[in-house]
């Protein structure tokens, strides 16, 4: 899961994401991680409307630590789902020529249609909720796609 600063759209969509494949047995299946195109977060928490988002259903994403996305995640990973467009982007420009990662939108990989999950940062909790929205659905979506087989 990748966005732009991992600490709003991606701790968000990791820890839904856990919880899912949790729920689902398929925990131990699937390693989920997430990561930022940006720096200037690396090493922090998530922001607290992420956090408080995420508690209100049940989610705890408190410890996770922002990190900045690595060459070695384009091997380590077999997908790397961003948040938008231009995170989608970014990623594909710095995928290596030899990594098998299929680089993709989170949204359209879940099977929900080609759009974005819009940066809350500079927004208020509505915009959490929002993106907490998509990305609870995006999380439902992967599950159901690696349930059937289709990856
Ligand atoms: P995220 O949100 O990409 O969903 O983690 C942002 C966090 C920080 C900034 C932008 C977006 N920033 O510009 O610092």
């Amino acid at each position: 899961m990748v966005c732009l600063g991992n600490i709003c759209r991606s701790p968000m969509a990791e820890g839904v994401l856990r919880a899912r494949l949790r729920e689902a047995g398929l925990e131990a299946k699937v390693h989920v991680d997430s990561a930022a195109t940006g720096r200037s977060h690396v090493g922090h928490a998530p922001d607290e409307r992420a956090i408080a988002c995420a508690a209100k259903h049940g989610v705890d994403i408190s410890e996770q630590r922002a990190r900045a996305l690595t060459l070695e995640d384009f091997t380590t990973f077999d997908f790397i789902l961003c948040a938008d467009r231009t995170i989608l982007h970014d990623a594909r420009i710095r995928k290596p020529r030899t990594a098998h990662a299929d680089v993709e939108l989170l949204m359209e990989w879940s099977g929900l249609g080609k759009k974005d999950v819009p940066d809350p940062y500079c927004g208020d909790p509505r915009d959490f909720a929002r993106a907490w929205k998509l990305v609870d659905a995006a999380a439902s979506g992967v599950v159901e796609r690696i349930r059937q087989g289709r990856f």
